[in-house]
């Protein structure tokens, strides 16, 4: 890779510049799924794929950027100046937006862009299957021109902002969970977040004679954007309801019992659904974090397969795919724990699975997969990594 993005860089850019090297993990949720825009506890870990980059600056004042896995057509940079940078592009290249929006809130932040710079990204992280490339691709440039520019972000910070560009300038309104995990993953660890505080503490990632399987569903997440926004304001509504009669700031501040009391000021079944979803997933991510830390991973495991089914039948943000690739898991000798990972509609489940049978076990469920959908399932072999970084090579 080292050879070919250098290359890359001299081709696209020239030879006056001698770039850095960076690299932001993508991040699988483990399990806290759709309660950290409800003031929730997630537990994701950063993944061994994710995005590289070689930036440097350049003496032309310009920003220029260009990605080896969208911009394969074009032989020069998508070329603009911090100043032009306002809104959202649409139309071609429009993966730019995620550094283009870093940019636009760094600026609103008072940081000054004293010099052009030229970034070449290259990842491996599939797209679209809920692994987090756009987390990677925002928090890997905060982290670029954080260490170009000397802004000196830190990697909390770097999280923040990199939300933030995705919320008010993608217009994706996602909570913290992603940019946070691959900003302050660490290897052989997952983070439990709280995400109304972002208090935050790292659990070893001990699955013993286990590890983590990740099977894509090659189904794309495209409805992510606009299902997505509707749960929030579903969940918004439901908290509304709520508030009335009792004062919390957000639905995870109710515990189960608590949610059943005031059930009653709930009036709309759908939304009632939602809120049971984020109150009881909220429960079940502080219990398995706690059974993790206990070496009870049969636990952990079973609260994964709740998951799924709540995200299933309450929430409602899986797919026939997915639901069909979480029961085959369930079913597999040597699977410890198996449900949907990320905002659902598409994208990948995430599993334990003895190591010994693993193998077997992206056979028998890519067959299986394959047979009743017509699709082919893929599985990546996955530990827990470090968040983004310079790195001395890639
Ligand atoms: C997407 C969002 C996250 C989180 C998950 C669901 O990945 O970007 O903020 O809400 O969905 O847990």
């Amino acid at each position: 890779m080292t050879d070919t993005m250098s290359t890359a860089f001299t081709r696209i850019f020239g030879s006056g510049t001698q770039p850095e090297a960076f690299f932001s993990p993508g991040r699988v949720n483990l399990i806290g799924e759709h309660t950290d825009h409800e003031g929730g506890y997630v537990f994701p870990c950063a993944i061994d794929f994710g995005i590289s980059a070689l930036a440097g600056k350049n003496d032309s004042g310009t920003l220029r950027l260009y990605s080896m896995n969208f911009d394969g057509e074009y032989s020069s940079p998508f070329e603009t100046t911090y100043s032009d940078i306002h809104e959202k592009l649409t139309g071609q290249r429009t993966w730019v937006n995620y550094p283009l929006g870093i940019v636009s809130v760094l600026k609103s932040h008072g940081y000054t862009f004293t010099s052009g710079a030229d970034i070449l990204y290259s990842g491996n992280l599939p797209d679209g299957a809920g692994l987090s490339s756009s987390a990677a691709l925002e928090v890997l440039t905060v982290r670029i021109f954080s260490d170009l520019l000397g802004f000196g972000i830190d990697g909390v910070k770097a999280a923040l902002y990199s939300q933030e560009a995705e919320n008010s300038f993608v217009g994706m309104h996602c909570g913290i969970m992603d940019q946070f995990a691959v900003s302050m993953g660490r290897k052989n660890n997952a983070v439990l977040l709280n995400c109304s505080t972002l208090e935050y503490s790292y659990a070893p990632l001990e699955l013993g004679t286990c590890r983590l399987i990740i099977t894509n569903s090659n189904v794309p997440h495209s409805l992510v954007g606009s299902e997505y926004n509707l749960r929030r304001t579903q969940c918004e509504a439901a908290l509304a309801d709520i508030q009335k009669v009792k004062p919390i700031k957000c639905l995870c501040d109710l515990s189960e019992h608590e949610l059943d009391e005031y059930s009653y000021c709930v009036k709309d079944p759908v939304t009632l659904r939602r809120a049971r979803h984020a109150v009881s997933e909220n429960a079940r991510a502080l219990r398995a974090a706690e059974a993790l830390k206990a070496g009870d991973l049969a636990g952990f495991g079973r609260l994964m397969n709740a998951s799924h089914v709540s995200l299933r039948d309450n929430y409602e943000v899986t797919i026939p795919e997915l639901d069909l690739l979480a029961s085959l898991a369930w079913e597999f000798p040597g699977v410890v724990g198996s449900r949907m990972t990320g905002g659902g509609f598409g994208g990948c489940t995430v599993s334990i699975v003895e190591s010994e049978r693993a193998e077997e076990f992206a056979e028998v469920i890519g067959r299986e997969y394959e047979a009743r959908t017509g699709r082919k399932a893929s599985f990546y072999t996955t530990g827990s990594a470090d968040g983004a970084r310079r790195v001395n090579s890639l």
